[in-house]
């Protein structure tokens, strides 16, 4: 009998496992690579990154997969608390294996409402690439949004000053040149960018061409002469997520972060297009680091991920999920 009852329960906890996992692989992460793979041991669930989904051009480094495994996580805990599970992380549990980045203990408990509205949040997320609109987005909005989450070693700034707005908006510019002039860059970009069904970011995800200046984002050829004025909008509301430290835990920490962040701004109707490359570009990087330590913006640290926040006209169609990998091919045995 009671063995019987403990195969229900290890099978329950499988069940559970699964419907966890399954939430968490609708995490965002860079180019859609989605580059995690869990192990679903009991009432344990581990998380691996997937190093053959890195990309070794524009993240020699590991930074943005594991800020999107990092992601990945987040959805992972706010899901188990939703199902009644209270959660303990260990992030980086094993010094001898560094691609065991946590481990998540599940215990009995009770659904946490807060965490079933999040979920929602989560479920209903998109990059959502498309012009914001015009209105302008009120500073104490972005301010409120920042000062309501709190991850250790992480901070999310606002840029608030019109000058350096602009003087980010051209390090991105620069960024984004110095990858489009880099054909290994190309590359790997297109591979991420071809049409499949579970990963890559599909053509309709990308930007639509500037009316006037003909591209906008990444995900399209860039020309020298537009991406000046393109990449950043004057009315686009600027966070910089930064981090204490610059290694694997606080990149895994700013994917948390980001999450927090981005349904935080759902909440107050914004939408969220995070920008890497201004920090996968290792000049960009620190000109980005030197241009938030002046006095205004103290104790910056480490640039972690840019994020563009703005309205979407209202009228707009909701855009569809983009496509993951199932379940089965992110569980390892
Ligand atoms: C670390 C990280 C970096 C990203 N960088 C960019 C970026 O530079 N430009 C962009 O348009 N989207 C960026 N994204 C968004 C991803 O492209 C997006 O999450 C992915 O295509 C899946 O789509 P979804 O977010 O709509 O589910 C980034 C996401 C993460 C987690």
């Amino acid at each position: 009998m009671s063995v019987i009852s403990r195969n229900e329960r290890a099978a329950a906890a499988a069940g559970t496992g699964r419907d966890i996992v399954a939430f968490a692989v609708r995490a965002p992460s860079i180019h859609n690579t989605q580059p995690w793979l869990w192990r679903v041991d009991g009432t344990r669930l581990e998380l691996y990154a997937d190093r053959r989904r890195q990309l070794p051009v524009a993240d020699p480094e590991g930074r943005h997969l594991a800020i999107s495994c990092g992601a990945a996580l987040q959805h992972a805990v706010v899901r188990a608390r939703a199902l009644g599970q209270t959660c303990e992380v260990t992030q980086l549990p094993s010094p001898r294996d560094p691609d065991h980045l946590a481990t998540v203990h599940l215990y009995p408990g009770r659904p946490d409402q807060d965490a079933r509205a999040e979920c929602e949040l989560l479920a209903r997320r998109r990059t959502d690439r498309r012009r914001f609109t015009a209105w302008p987005l009120p500073e104490d909005r972005l301010d409120e949004l920042t000062s309501s989450v709190e991850v250790p070693g992480t901070t999310a700034l606002t840029l608030r000053e019109a000058a350096r707005r602009v003087r980010v908006g051209l390090l991105v510019s620069r960024a984004l040149l110095a990858e489009s002039s880099d054909p290994r860059y190309g590359a790997e970009q297109a591979r991420w960018t071809e049409p499949t069904v579970d990963g890559g970011v599909p053509e309709t995800h990308r930007p639509t061409p500037h009316p006037r200046l003909g591209v906008s984002s990444r995900y399209d050829d860039p020309a020298a002469e537009s991406l000046e004025r393109d990449a950043v909008q004057g009315t686009d509301g600027l966070i910089v997520i930064t981090t204490e430290q610059d290694g694997p835990r606080d990149w895994l920490r700013t994917g948390v972060l980001l999450c927090r962040l981005w349904t935080g701004a759902m909440s107050a109707g914004l939408s969220v297009v995070p920008l890497s490359q201004v920090v996968e570009v290792a000049e960009t990087r620190s000109a980005l680091a030197e241009e938030l330590s002046p006095a205004g913006v103290a104790a910056a640290g480490h640039p972690q991920l840019l994020l563009r926040l703005g309205w979407q006209e209202i009228s707009r169609n909701p855009l569809p999920p983009t496509g993951r990998r199932g379940v089965d091919e992110v569980l390892l045995p």
